[in-house]
């Protein structure tokens, strides 16, 4: 390809789950931009050449299709994609400290610091570097610090432009955002660099849904987003215990209380637990930010929002042994769902995981099925079953997972549960058979009916004995 055919060089360090979904829309949204992303993990890398990308999510394979190899590019060679970019997105992930100062809160900057410093040897010019990465606020200016000491003459503007796209919904998500949010030095040059990429962005999306603002208020955006999001999972879970003392239904509370347009009525659906990469790592570090800064009170609030999340996972599962006669031991449990949530083969910090493990821990033998995400889940598994791989297995179909099984444990709202067969299903099991729906997307009515014992979060308990 003609170097000249393409505007800018853009280059995106981190070949994940935010990275590739969004350098393919912006690949294919801006023809005129070449694209390159980069990543360490080789196989990845290769895995995103294939038809068989590294990670699912509808409609991206489309997309990646119509733009790979044209202006999209995969490599592994960080450094002489480092030298030739203009803008340099970074999305290498950041996940929560295992050792030292601020174990288990705290973000582990390490590679964004590697990657850092690897721009800064790499380069050999001016650049834009984004903070794509969610990130602690005031990152930024430790990462301004090490990339502009260097000896060369280079500038650096470091923008932070959070990503809000949520698993199984990011194309969907890219192409027609809220809102696309760019902070930088309110400086004439960190300026100039936010208007450079908010030109990007306004190849598809309306200039009033492109918000600009300071570097700080753009990092702290996103982690009290996610926040906020977490919050209202935790506000309706803690309702749902209540509901299950007091015959409420957290459907018919949910629903008075959402259409209310002021509290409005998304994110508002009880469950087993919120999972995935971000919500408990990013308020963890929100909690931690707050309490370096002596905000103890404030620190103790947002804390509350995963210990709530804790104790619903928790609740869960001594829910279901309590009323399997207070022993699971040898019992056959089925689990449908493993992924965090629905249209996505993520298991990380699924629900799934700890319930399967106390399960596993109370010697119940369970069988996975899930559509997406069994090789994710055995890899999850597999530091619990080093001695009883046995106690596990796997399948994709459900009702071969139902069969024999005491109980089945729905951890996951994927559509095709809502729509099985029931009845061929409560034939296959051993009696008496329970259902604990953890998503509440069952008809428990019907499966009562049929014969069920049917347990769902927040709602009054339905069973035969
Ligand atoms: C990541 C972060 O976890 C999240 O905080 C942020 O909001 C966006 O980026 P995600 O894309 O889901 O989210 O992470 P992941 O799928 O783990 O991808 C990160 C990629 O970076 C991996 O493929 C990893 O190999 C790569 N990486 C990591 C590098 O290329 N270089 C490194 O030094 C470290
Ligand atoms: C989230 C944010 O939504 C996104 O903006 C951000 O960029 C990354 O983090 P994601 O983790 O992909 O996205 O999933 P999300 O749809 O937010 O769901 C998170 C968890 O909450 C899932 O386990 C989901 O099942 C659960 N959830 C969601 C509920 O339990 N109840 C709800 O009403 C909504």
């Amino acid at each position: 390809m003609a170097e000249k055919e393409f505007k800018k060089r853009i280059l995106c360090i981190g070949a994940g789950y935010v990275g590739g979904p969004t350098m393919a829309m912006i690949a294919q949204k801006c023809p005129q931009y070449e694209i390159t992303i980069v990543d360490i993990n080789a196989a990845r890398i290769d895995a995103w050449q294939t038809d068989d990308l590294p990670i699912y999510e509808p409609g991206l394979l489309e997309v990646v299709k119509l733009v790979r190899g044209k202006n999209l590019f995969f490599s592994t060679d960080i450094d002489s994609n480092i030298k030739k970019a203009d803008i340099i997105f970074v999305s290498v992930n950041t996940p929560t400290k295992t050792y030292g100062e601020g174990e288990g809160k705290a973000a582990d900057l390490q590679f964004w610091e590697k990657t850092a410093r690897s721009i800064m040897n790499a380069s050999e010019s001016d650049k834009i570097i984004i903070e794509k990465s969610t990130l602690p606020v005031r990152t930024a200016y430790a990462m301004e610090r090490i990339l502009n000491v260097n000896t060369k003459g280079i500038h650096f503007d470091i923008l932070s432009n959070p990503e809000f796209l949520a698993e199984g919904s990011a194309i969907k998500d890219l192409e027609n955002p809220d809102r696309v949010l760019i902070g930088s030095r309110e400086t004439a040059s960190g300026i100039k660099a936010r208007n450079e990429v908010v030109d990007i962005y306004a190849n598809w999306i309306p200039r009033n849904k492109i918000l600009t603002s300071n570097l700080w208020s753009a990092e702290l955006s996103k982690l009290v987003a996610n926040a906020f999001l977490a919050q209202r999972i935790s506000s309706i879970n803690s309702i749902s215990a209540l509901c299950e003392k007091t015959e409420a239904n957290i459907s018919e509370v949910s629903n008075a209380i959402g259409t209310d347009s002021r509290i409005g009525n998304k994110f508002l659906n009880a469950s087993v637990g919120f999972g995935g990469s971000c919500f408990k790592k990013d308020i963890l570090n929100l909690v931690y930010i707050c309490e370096s800064y002596g905000l103890h009170e404030v620190a103790r609030y947002w804390e509350s929002v995963v210990k709530i999340n804790s104790y619903q996972e928790k609740r869960f599962v001594k829910n279901m042994i309590t009323l399997m006669f207070n022993t699971v031991s040898g019992k056959n449990v089925a689990l449908f769902g493993f992924a965090f949530k629905a249209n996505t083969g993520d298991t990380r910090e699924s629900p799934a995981i700890y319930v399967a493990r106390h399960l596993i821990n109370e010697h119940a033998k369970l069988t996975i099925t899930d559509p997406k995400a069994i090789g994710n889940a055995k890899e999850e598994l597999k530091p619990y079953l080093k001695e009883d791989i046995s106690s596990v297995q796997f399948t994709e179909n459900p009702y071969e997972a139902a069969k024999d099984a005491h109980a089945i444990a729905i951890l996951t709202e994927w559509n095709e549960y809502r729509d099985l067969d029931y009845k061929k299903i409560f034939e296959l099991m051993e009696k008496p058979a329970f259902i604990f729906d953890g998503r509440d997307i069952l008809d428990h009515e019907k499966l009562f009916k049929i014969g069920f014992n049917v347990s769902a979060i927040g709602k009054p308990l339905m069973k035969h004995f």
